[in-house]
Order: structure tokens, then C-alpha cells, then sequence
């Protein structure tokens, strides 16, 4: 297939590019200086000329707190920047797979999230990003749209992504214990997005790691059990005590109605996901 990644700078991105070249795809890998997907017309001139036959949008404004001030920038990008590639993919006639967050959900439920739950959005970059769902679906009655959460990966940066080199390195790390969610590894989001693409079903997928999910406090755990880290170096912390300018759901869990009823294997385990990740696979 010959694919285009978008955001190709990004954690997911290089995990999607590094896959779909595993398997023999042409991968046309942009970054945002390559391709501003928030330029409609460079969108679509850009997949005028290319003709993919695929597109795994994983470029996002992803500065969540940031978003709080800076709205317009996100809404550019995560929901503008989204309808633009899925207007240009219906036009080219690609399939269109898109990445949504866990955040589209308030948190108040404390189980598992599914497609029969409605989306309340809290801050600007959820709201954002519930809008360029519902704007890509208008655009493009085929786009996917594929919300994930506490993805972390080889690159990453967020919290999930460093703090195994941090405990390593025997940094103190405060563990929020009151937030849960399902871990998501990269690598194994990435072979979901393209087996999505493939499958060409207009829906929205619920993509995570397999289990209970847990909380920041118990991911970091589990890192110190794989690495045999000093689990003292874990300070317990509230969500509240970190004073974040955004707000966030304090339980995000998600569960797919679909994807095994599609023929799709569910995910590994995110422990033994989180193991190959902190083993360097
Ligand atoms: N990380 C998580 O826990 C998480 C959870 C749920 C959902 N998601 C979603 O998963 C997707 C991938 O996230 P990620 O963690 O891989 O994010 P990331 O590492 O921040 O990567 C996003 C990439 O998008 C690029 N980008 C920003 N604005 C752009 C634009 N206008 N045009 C083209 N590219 C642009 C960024 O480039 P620059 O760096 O140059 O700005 C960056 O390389 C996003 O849709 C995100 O919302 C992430």
C-alpha cells in the first residue's frame, strides 16, 4: 500500500512509519514542515499528486495544556487540520484512519468507556478533538476515527515514555494515584492503524492495550517491578496537587464494541506490552 503518515515527527508517527515499512508498504513519511495539515490547500495538492491509497493521520497539537491558551492553534490542527485530510482522502478516494483521545470522555464513569458512551469533553484540546471527529465524519462518510489513550512509546515524551530512563537513572517521580486509564505501547497502535485501514470500515475504534487498565501510580509500579527499580523513588501524588491548566477525565478506561467482533485479535496485555517497551523492543 502506499501509505501517507502524517505528523511524522511524532511518537506514533515513527511507530506507524516503522511498521507499515516492516510490511513492504511505500511509506511517504511527512512532518509538519512537509505538510501543515491545517493548510487546506496544500492538503490537497499534496494528495492530488501523491494518490495514497492509505492515510494514518497521527499529526496533532498535542500540548494539552498549552491548548488552554492557545485554542485556535489547536483547533487548526486537530479539527480543522483533520477535516482537510479527510475531505482530500474522500477526493482521492484513499482510506482515511484518524487518531482521537480517551479525552473526548468526562471520566465521571469509572469502567470501561465503549462507543455507546457520549463524549463530554472537558478542556479545549478534547473538545478540539471531538470536533475533528465529528468534522472528518462529515467530510468523509468512510474516515475512521480511532481514540486511543496513555499511549507511550520509543521517543515519547510524555510522562508513560520516560519514566522508565527516569527510574533508572534513580529520579524520584511523583505517581498520580487517582487517574486511570488504558496504557497504549505505540508499536502495537501503530499495527492496529494500519490493520484498520485495511479492514476499510467506516467506524469509531476504541484502540488500547488489553487488562483492567491502571493508574499512573500503578504503571510506574509495574515499571519498577520489570526494571527492578526502588519503588521508594515513587511519590504518591494527587491529579488536583499538580495543578494542570487543562482538565482531564480521572478515569478514561476504554473498551472497543467492534474490533474483536470485526475479526481483530485484541491487543496484548499492556504489562506485557510496557515489558517489551522497557526491554528496548
Ligand atoms: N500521547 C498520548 O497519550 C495520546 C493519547 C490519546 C490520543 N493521542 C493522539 O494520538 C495522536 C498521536 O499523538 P503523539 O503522542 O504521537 O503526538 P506527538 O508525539 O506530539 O506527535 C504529533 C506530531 O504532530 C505534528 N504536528 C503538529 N501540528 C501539525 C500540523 N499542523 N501539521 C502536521 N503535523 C503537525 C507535530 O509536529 P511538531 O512537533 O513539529 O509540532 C508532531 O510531530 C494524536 O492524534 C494525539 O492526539 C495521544
Amino acid at each position: 500500500m502506499k501509505v501517507l503518515i502524517t505528523g511524522a515527527n511524532g511518537m506514533v508517527a515513527r511507530a506507524a512509519s516503522k511498521y507499515c515499512r516492516s510490511v513492504g508498504d511505500e511509506v511517504v513519511a511527512l512532518t509538519r514542515q512537509d505538510l501543515d495539515i491545517a493548510d487546506r490547500d496544500a492538503v490537497i495538492r499534496a494528495f492530488r499528486s501523491e494518490r495514497f491509497e492509505a492515510v494514518l493521520n497521527c499529526a496533532a497539537f498535542t500540548d494539552v495544556d498549552g491548548s488552554e491558551t492557545d485554542p485556535s492553534k489547536c483547533y487548526a490542527v486537530n479539527s480543522n487540520g483533520v477535516e482537510n485530510l479527510a475531505f482530500a482522502s474522500g477526493d482521492i478516494g484513499s482510506r482515511f484512519v484518524t487518531i482521537s483521545t480517551d479525552y473526548v470522555f468526562d471520566g465521571t464513569n469509572s469502567g470501561f468507556y465503549t462507543q455507546r458512551d457520549t463524549p463530554n469533553p472537558q478542556g479545549v484540546y478534547a473538545k478540539a478533538k471531538l470536533d475533528g471527529e465529528e468534522r472528518a465524519r462529515k467530510a468523509n462518510a468512510s474516515s475512521i476515527i480511532v481514540r486511543s489513550g496513555w499511549i507511550y512509546g520509543h521517543g515519547g515524551t510524555n510522562f508513560l515514555s520516560v519514566l522508565g530512563d527516569l527510574l533508572r537513572d534513580g529520579k524520584p517521580i511523583k505517581a498520580i494515584f487517582d487517574s486511570h486509564g488504558t496504557p497504549t505501547f505505540a508499536d502495537d497502535l501503530a499495527r492496529r492503524l494500519r490493520e484498520l485501514a485495511e479492514l476499510d470500515l467506516p467506524c469509531t475504534f476504541h484502540v488500547t492495550n488489553s487488562g483492567n487498565g491502571t493508574s499512573y501510580a500503578g504503571f510506574a509500579e509495574m515499571a519498577c517491578e520489570l526494571i527492578g527499580a526502588d519503588r521508594g523513588l515513587l511519590i504518591p501524588a494527587s491529579a488536583d496537587s499538580l495543578k494542570r491548566p487543562a482538565p482531564r477525565p480521572s478515569s478514561s478506561k476504554l473498551a472497543c464494541l467492534f474490533s474483536e467482533r470485526f475479526g481483530l485479535e485484541p491487543l496484548r496485555h499492556w504489562e506485557s506490552a510496557l515489558a517489551d517497551f522497557l526491554s528496548g523492543k
